[in-house]
């Protein structure tokens, strides 16, 4: 974290929740070029900051939301968005009655169903003025025996799977496909550039995924299309997986969301690196021994597996480590290392989250540094009253 940075943002209580919008701005403009041309969906569950995700969508290069819950969505697209995509299925059966009672939310909005319990869900109100969905389709790559590796999502899987799923679609009154996405998460999410046997494990498999893909997405979307001739997107992919993603002629625009503010677990791939652009600061508050800090705070651990790779990385100043025995605690975290020595009651710890988006149901809101100075105050999802997930 630079030394700029620390002193601009000096003056803030803790937990102080910073964002370098200068960062933010580059990595925006780095995502369009590795993108290509090809439209950047940005995935809102990443940022939880709506003016980060207003002005990341100023850029040509960026077009629509991954929202991650249908409440979002509705909120957003009273703020004026138009295209918004739901991640991920949802059976909120309030939610879902507002999006089939608002017309304009229905043309703005499409959500995700990968089975025709969710299609059950939603009331039908206009045959003519349809709710748009889209369908999720697994990706992960299953081709070394007794492993899965990718996220268990959609059950559906096979080009014939999909087309079956696009025609009931098809069939159902009050419903209309118009999309598909496949989430590559086994690419888009694991880092590959480790210099260790596992990272060399994980770059066999990503190349022998990329490539089982790239034939399987082509397929299922040449499958769905036969019963969804008006099919409007392919979505896929994510920060990891940007350059492989957009090289498929079956895909019309990616997903990114971590890559904008470049959290811990974003560190570690071969072929990119973002800016970390988002920080938070905690304050000394005792020093149980001379080579020991607590600071007030600290247990924001990012959701996934447990391990330590979710815990908060003390990046100011270098050298403090957590104490195995007690991690990143409730209310109290102690620190331990020789940059623990200098540091007095009162002095500040700078942290980057280990995912992107989290960071923001901790917080009201980012001070955010631009040229030099603290230039205004945005407010967290938290901060706007919202706690969708
Ligand atoms: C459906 C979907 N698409 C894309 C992404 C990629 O987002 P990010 O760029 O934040 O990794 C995710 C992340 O989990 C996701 O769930």
């Amino acid at each position: 974290m630079r030394a700029e940075l620390r002193a601009l943002a000096a003056h803030l209580p803790a937990p102080a929740a910073l964002i370098d919008r200068d960062a933010l701005d580059r990595n925006t403009e780095a995502i369009a070029a590795r993108a290509q041309g090809a439209p950047v969906r940005v995935a809102s569950k990443s940022l939880r900051v709506r003016a980060a995700l207003d002005r990341i969508l100023e850029h040509p290069g960026m077009r629509g939301v991954l929202a991650f819950t249908l409440p979002e969505a509705l909120w957003l697209a009273r703020r004026g968005h138009d295209d918004l995509v739901v991640g991920y299925p949802t059976a909120d059966r309030a939610a879902l009655r507002a999006l089939a009672d608002d017309a304009r939310a229905r043309r703005a909005i499409a959500i995700m169903v990968d089975d025709p319990a969710q299609l059950d869900l939603i009331p039908v109100t206009n045959r003519r003025r349809p709710v748009r969905v889209c369908l999720d389709v697994d990706v992960s790559y299953l081709g070394v025996p007794g492993l899965r590796f990718g996220t268990r999502r959609s059950p559906i899987r096979t080009p014939e799977q999909a087309a079956a799923a696009a025609r009931t679609i098809a069939a159902r009154p009050g419903v209309e496909l118009v999309g598909v996405m496949a989430y590559e998460s086994q690419i888009a999410g694991i880092p590959d550039g480790a210099r260790t046997a596992r990272g060399g494990a994980i770059r066999m498999l990503r190349a022998a995924s990329i490539a089982e893909l790239a034939a399987r997405r082509a397929a299922i979307v040449a499958a769905v299309r036969e019963a969804a001739p008006n099919l409007e997107f392919v979505n896929g992919g994510g920060t990891g997986s940007i350059e492989s993603t957009v090289a498929e002629p079956a895909v019309t625009e990616v997903a990114a969301g971590s890559g904008f503010f470049s959290p811990v677990l974003f560190d570690g791939y071969r072929g990119f690196r973002h800016e970390p652009a988002a920080f938070f600061g905690l304050d000394v508050v005792r020093k149980p021994d001379d080579a020991t800090v607590t600071v007030l705070g600290g247990g924001w651990t990012a959701s996934g597996p447990a391990a330590p790779d979710r815990l908060p990385t003390p990046v100011h100043p270098p050298g403090l480590r957590y104490r195995a025995a007690e991690g990143a605690g409730e209310v109290q975290t102690p620190l331990s290392g020789p940059a623990a020595r200098g540091l007095v009651v009162g002095d500040r710890v700078w942290f980057r989250h280990a995912k992107a988006g989290e960071l923001a149901e901790r917080v009201s809101g980012f001070a955010v540094a631009a040229g030099g100075s603290i230039v205004e105050r945005w407010p967290s999802y938290r901060g706007e009253g919202h706690a969708f997930l």
